[in-house]
């Protein structure tokens, strides 16, 4: 039986792509819309990129590509062996720009996020109280409307914030693309999974 590895269909996809073949995996070309895709050794589900580390702690996939934000934000549990070294990017606090909102000088900080679950802990890990309103995407346009005090969100280059008139002010956390894998498949499957993990390892630059 072929290794399941779950990936997201999202801005990790092409660094993906590139790595698979550098470590001499057949790979789908991206043409298709297909979800489930059998190719050689391997099965890849194409994914929600926040769903990677619930097929995987479910065992429904052997191993996933992930964020590590999404793997913090889905709290799940799985082996996390291999930093990919690319999808760069950092969670942090924004406001408006110039804005003298301060999150330790609010009472209870009112914070728009995809990712609840890390921006509830870090706040309440500063002694801060906060409510976490959960938005699917475009988090940037909450602060400026009313939703929020501030926004969680990720950076890559900067240009979203920029040009929604906001600025980070706190790292959260730093991300990068990670090597999730099934606890139970790491062990039952030890051979499989331990080839996969040191052909990317070994691809990784
Ligand atoms: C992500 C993130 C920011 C943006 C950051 O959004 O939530 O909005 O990318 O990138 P930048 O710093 O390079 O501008 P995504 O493109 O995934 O869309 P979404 O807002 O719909 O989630």
């Amino acid at each position: 039986m072929s290794l399941t590895v779950a990936l997201s269909k999202g801005k990790l996809l092409s660094g993906t792509q590139e790595l698979f073949r550098r470590a001499g995996w057949p790979f789908p070309d991206g043409e298709s819309r297909r979800l489930v895709v059998p190719m050689g050794e391997l099965r890849y589900l194409f994914v929600k990129d926040m769903d990677v580390p619930t097929y995987v702690e479910y065992g429904v996939a052997d191993c996933g590509i992930a964020g590590r934000d999404v793997v913090l934000e889905a709290g799940s549990d799985v082996f996390e062996p291999l930093d990919l070294g690319f999808g760069g990017c950092r969670l942090v606090v924004a406001v408006p720009a110039g804005s003298a909102f301060s999150p330790g000088s609010a009472s209870t900080v009112r914070v728009a996020t995809k990712y609840p679950r890390i921006a509830t802990e870090y706040f309440l890990g500063r002694g801060i109280s906060v409510e976490a309103v959960r938005l699917a995407g475009s988090v940037e346009i909450a602060p400026g409307l009313g939703l929020a005090d501030c926004i969680v969100d990720i950076v890559e280059t900067g240009r979203t914030l920029e040009e929604n008139g906001l600025e980070a002010i706190e790292t959260v956390v730093e991300s990068s693309a990670r090597l999730v894998v099934n606890r139970a498949s790491f062990h039952a499957r030890r051979a499989e999974v331990q080839r996969l993990v040191e052909t990317l390892e070994g691809a990784v630059r």
